[in-house]
């Protein structure tokens, strides 16, 4: 039975001044005027069986989050529960804490497909044999990821050496697992050919994650069963004792059990995947462009100019003889920046904080 887990938290901060603390990257829109959650709440309907998606995210996204699934027209909202955290604690509590809570009620043979809100895929076919050969894997006891070819050295992401070919089954063995590694060996590793990036996106049993994490990370383990009891009885939303809560590491799932963990599994993926990480990334993917390059949301007036992204919610911009510019304008902030040096937009941020 697979039971889809949509992971949303993070705010997203190379996406200033769209993405904010207070409505993060899974809340933009795209082109197509749909954001990237319920993008992600489609995709995860498509393959839950009998409908049950569980979502793991902030409390304070609660309301959001539920308003927007309610605009899908599939969503039956009492089969959405939610598990809400009273801050983040990274992707391996929260992944262990929706394992303990689908065994206890979605039944013992739950397969959980865990699906990041903000990546954007476009060929969902594609992504619904892939998830269905994934599952087969995960049915038989494996940890499956999904591998990504890689385009360029990108040290954002992690890293799978892929192994033997898994027998009467479409996927192989992992033979290393290595997130976010140096320049140089992602260098490597895409010279070698023989790497795929992992996409963030998991496919496993809630049990044999358990199983997984007992070795790999008792620790986080341990803090998660302490956290989980503290749920009994709640129906959606969950919320959890603050104090178990915090008490939890702060770990991604990549680095407590991706990495260690035995009979971990990659199924190459045949569908399209951006994890929409700058606006680079959405200015490559997501809108017409004119014929010298520039694309735009919103309203902009371009003279003369090469290669731009502008994005306006509501005030004109124009743009006069400039060339490969980032131009956001959000009402109340303007960000302005080189379109190749758009991962730097987080330092603008990290001021922001500093500074308040
Ligand atoms: N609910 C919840 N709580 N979700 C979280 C939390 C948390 O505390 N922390 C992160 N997430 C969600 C994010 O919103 C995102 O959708 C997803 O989990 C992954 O977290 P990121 O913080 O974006 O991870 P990453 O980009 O550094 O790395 C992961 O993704 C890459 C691909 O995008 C790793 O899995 C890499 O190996 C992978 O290549
Ligand atoms: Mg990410």
């Amino acid at each position: 039975m697979i039971v889809p887990v949509i992971l949303s938290g993070g705010a997203g901060t190379r996406l200033w001044p769209v993405s904010r603390s207070a409505y993060p990257k899974p809340f933009m829109r795209m082109g197509d005027g749909q954001s990237l959650l319920y993008k992600t709440l489609d995709r995860a309907l498509r393959l839950a069986d009998g409908g049950t998606v569980l979502t793991v995210t902030g409390r304070d996204y609660y309301f959001l989050t539920r308003d927007e699934y309610a605009n899908h027209p599939d969503a039956d909202l009492d089969k959405l529960p939610f598990l809400l955290e009273p801050v983040g604690r990274n992707t391996a509590p929260a992944v262990v804490l929706a394992a303990l809570h689908a065994l206890e009620h979605c039944g013992a043979d739950a397969t959980l497909l865990i699906l990041p809100a903000d990546h954007l895929i476009r060929d969902l076919d594609a992504f619904v044999a892939d998830a269905q050969r994934a599952a087969a894997l995960a049915e038989d006891g494996w940890l499956v990821t999904f591998g990504m070819p890689p385009s360029s050295p990108e040290t954002g992401f992690g890293y799978i050496r892929m192994g033997a070919e898994i027998a009467g089954r479409e996927g192989r063995e992992v033979a290393a697992f290595v997130e976010k590694p140096d320049r140089e060996t992602a260098e490597r590793y895409l010279a070698a050919g023989d790497h795929v990036w992992n996409s963030g996106m998991f496919c496993f049993r809630a049990d044999a994650l358990i199983a997984a994490a007992e070795k790999t990370c008792p620790d986080v383990l341990a803090a998660a069963r302490a956290c989980h009891a503290s749920e009994s009885g709640q129906s959606s939303p969950v919320e959890f004792a603050r104090e178990a809560f915090l008490a939890q590491p702060d770990i991604s799932i990549d680095y407590a059990i991706m990495e260690r963990a035995k009979r971990v599994a990659v199924v190459p993926a045949r569908f399209d995947w951006s994890d929409i990480g700058s606006w680079k990334a959405i200015s490559d993917m997501d809108a017409e462009t004119d014929s010298a390059g520039n694309r735009v949301q919103g309203q902009a007036i371009i003279v003369e100019s090469e290669n731009c992204y502008i994005q306006s919610d509501s005030r004109m911009v124009a743009a006069v003889g400039v060339k490969n510019l980032v131009i956001v304008d959000t009402g109340d902030a303007v960000l302005v920046a080189d379109r190749e040096r758009s991962q730097q937009v987080k330092i603008v941020v990290d001021r922001l904080r500093k500074d308040n």
